[in-house]
Parts: C-alpha cells; sequence; structure tokens
C-alpha cells in the first residue's frame, strides 16, 4: 500500500515551493478539478483530517512545477500604495480590500499601515495600543535592526500579515524621518523583504509628510482615489508636483497605477460633476480611470466587523473596481517576471 502523507510532509512540500494555503488550493482544485478551500488545507496539515491518496498523488508526481510561478520565485514584491493628501476618500478602504483581493488569489501580501492614526490596523481588528505597548508596530521596525518579520502579525484568519500602526508613528515621522535619508528608510526596509511577499501595499496618512515620502520613495504602484465630490481633487496637482519631485531624486520606478473614484452616488449632479472633470484629467495626464466605488453602507460595517468589506460581503459595491485594481497589480506582477525584473 502506498505510503500516506502526513500534514507535516504537506507543509514542507507547499512551503519549499514559495506557496501560501491559498495558492495551493487554487492548484489543487485546478489540476484535480475539486473544490477545497484554505480551511482544508489546514486541517490536512495539523493532522486534524487525513490527506487523501489523490492530493499526495497529484503533488508527488507533478512535472511542472508546483504553485504560481509569479507567486512563487519572483524575488522582490510589488509595492503598491494608495495616496491622497485629501482626507477621508477611502485610501485605508482601498487598501484593505486589495490586499484581501491579492491574498484570495493565492498572493503572499503584506499590508503596513503607514498611518498615524492606526485605521488600516484597526479595520483589521488589531489594537494599536497593545501593539505599542508590545512594542511591535511600524514604529519599532523602523528604528530596530531586527528583521521586519519580527513585528508583523497575520490578519483575517492567516490571509495576509499586517505591519501595524500605533500613534508613536506621528513622533517618527516629526523625529526620525527628517533626520538625513530618513525618509529612505522603509525603502531599505522593503527591500528585505524579497523573497517573503508577492506584493507590499502600504496604507499613506491624509498629508505629504515624511511618511507619505517615504512611501512615495518605496512604491512601485501608486493609486490615487478620490472622492466624487467638488473639493476632493484639489489637492491632485500638488500630488503630481511631489511624485515628479521624487521620481526625479529617488524613485524612478514609481508609476501612477490610475485614478479611483470613491464614495460615488450616480444620481447626485455634484458627483457627475466630478466625473466628467476627472475624465477629462484622466485623458489629459494620460491616466487609467479605474471604475467608481458606489457609496455603501458595508464598508463602514466591515469596520466594526474588523474584516476587510469584501470580505464582509463579497458583493458590496465596488467589488469590481477593486477587483480591477488587484488584477493590474496581478498583471504587472507577471509582466515584470517575463522580463526579469
Ligand atoms: N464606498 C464607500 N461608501 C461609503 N462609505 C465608505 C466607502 N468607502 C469608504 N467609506 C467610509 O468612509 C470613511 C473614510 O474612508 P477611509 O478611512 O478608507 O478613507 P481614508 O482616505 O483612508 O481616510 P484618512 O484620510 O483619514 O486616512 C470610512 O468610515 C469608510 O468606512
Ligand atoms: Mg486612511
Amino acid at each position: 500500500m502506498a505510503h500516506e502523507m502526513s500534514g507535516e510532509e504537506l507543509r514542507r512540500y507547499r512551503e519549499q515551493r514559495g506557496m501560501n494555503q491559498q495558492a495551493l488550493v487554487g492548484w489543487l482544485n485546478e489540476r484535480l478539478n475539486r473544490r477545497y478551500d484554505r480551511a482544508k488545507i489546514s486541517r490536512w496539515e495539523t493532522g486534524a483530517e487525513r490527506i487523501p491518496q489523490i492530493v499526495a498523488g497529484a503533488l508527488k508526481t507533478a512535472t511542472e512545477p508546483v504553485g504560481i510561478p509569479a507567486a512563487a520565485v519572483r524575488a522582490a514584491p510589488v509595492v503598491f500604495c494608495a495616496a491622497n493628501q485629501k482626507g477621508g476618500v477611502a485610501k485605508t478602504t482601498t487598501c484593505v480590500n486589495v490586499a484581501w483581493l491579492l491574498a484570495q488569489s493565492g498572493r503572499r501580501v503584506l499590508l503596513i499601515d503607514c498611518d498615524p492614526q492606526a485605521n488600516a490596523t484597526v479595520h483589521l481588528g488589531v489594537d494599536p495600543h497593545e501593539r505599542e505597548l508590545a512594542k511591535a508596530t511600524l514604529t519599532h521596525a523602523l528604528k530596530a535592526s531586527r528583521p521586519m518579520k519580527e513585528f508583523m502579525t497575520p490578519v483575517c484568519d492567516g490571509a495576509f500579515d499586517l505591519l501595524p500602526s500605533s500613534i508613536s508613528l506621528a513622533a517618527a515621522d516629526r523625529e526620525l524621518l527628517r533626520q538625513p535619508n530618513g525618509t529612505l528608510i522603509l525603502r531599505a526596509k522593503i527591500a528585505q523583504l524579497a523573497g517573503l511577499y508577492d506584493f507590499v501595499v502600504l496604507d499613506c496618512p491624509p498629508h505629504l509628510g515624511e511618511l507619505t515620502v517615504s512611501v512615495l520613495n518605496a512604491a512601485d504602484q501608486l493609486l490615487i482615489p478620490t472622492q466624487t465630490e467638488m473639493l476632493s481633487m484639489m489637492g491632485i496637482p500638488q500630488l503630481f508636483e511631489t511624485i515628479a519631485g521624487v521620481r526625479e531624486l529617488v524613485n524612478p520606478r514609481l508609476q501612477i497605477l490610475g485614478v479611483l473614484p470613491t464614495m460615488y452616488s450616480p444620481r447626485r449632479l455634484q458627483d457627475e460633476t466630478v466625473m466628467k472633470e476627472l475624465r477629462e484629467l484622466a485623458a489629459a495626464e494620460q491616466l487609467r480611470l479605474f471604475s467608481p466605488v458606489k457609496r455603501a453602507a458595508d464598508y463602514s460595517k466591515s469596520v466594526m466587523a474588523g474584516r476587510p468589506g469584501l470580505a464582509y460581503n463579497p458583493n458590496s459595491a465596488g467589488a469590481e473596481s477593486f477587483r480591477e485594481i488587484a488584477d493590474s497589480l496581478l498583471a504587472l506582477a507577471g509582466e515584470e517576471m517575463r522580463h526579469g525584473a
């Protein structure tokens, strides 16, 4: 009789191929035409359930590389950020949901909360105060010489990792990041994560201070979320100027992924007017305009539940827009792989 695969053996198989549990689910379901989920892989790995012969056989006899090549072998993660110095335009909501979708597609994702308000941290059910007491926040990671990994915590039942923020980041913005080369610390720390993540998602505070500049110095792809209200577009020219400076001096890789209209109410005249202006801006600047995210109560409710809106309700208004963004990042990651970037 064939030797059974143990949970420990399965975990080793998976990790050696740089896959998370979700990636393994995708590979097995496609190959074996099954509907396994991540919980099932967990039960196999902990030994709570026996691993079927067909699964063990598929893994042991696979001739092609197991896993998603783009995710498994890419060295440096794609670094994505959402920035706009205007407050309350759905930067955090976008980051949390895009991180969730990337993780759902089997990619290894880290979200770094770069805002002292710690909204992403709270949104993902983590207590910033407790993390501050445990000295396990972005502030501590920036100051320490220890690996970033030590400051992270898994969120959404292990779907992705979070490097939490807390109010002490405001002091870091004033002190640490204003030292010579201070706005390069985050970039250097992220460079140490090569091979560990496929995507790093950075959530910015609502101003163009040292933290936002640190994020722009580190990012490959920038999304500009903007509410479809008259005043929301006002800061965009200033943001363009900052981006141009960052590109010229520090980070020529930085690209604008596009503009995301948010909290859109199709029947309001003001929203229609702003949408028209955004279409003109996108055409003039040759930027992609993503489909607008409609106003929906799910997003505030999901904050209370400590989960991304799309984990709370996958069909929330705006799901399509967030999918467009995640898909364009996945396509970019694949593209860079092919060109060996
Ligand atoms: N499509 C939407 N419809 C209705 N409410 C939304 C939507 N998207 C986000 N919200 C809510 O709007 C508020 C602001 O969103 P969010 O915190 O994501 O913005 P932000 O740009 O990160 O804000 P800040 O500038 O303070 O960091 C939150 O309460 C969020 O739950
Ligand atoms: Mg925010």
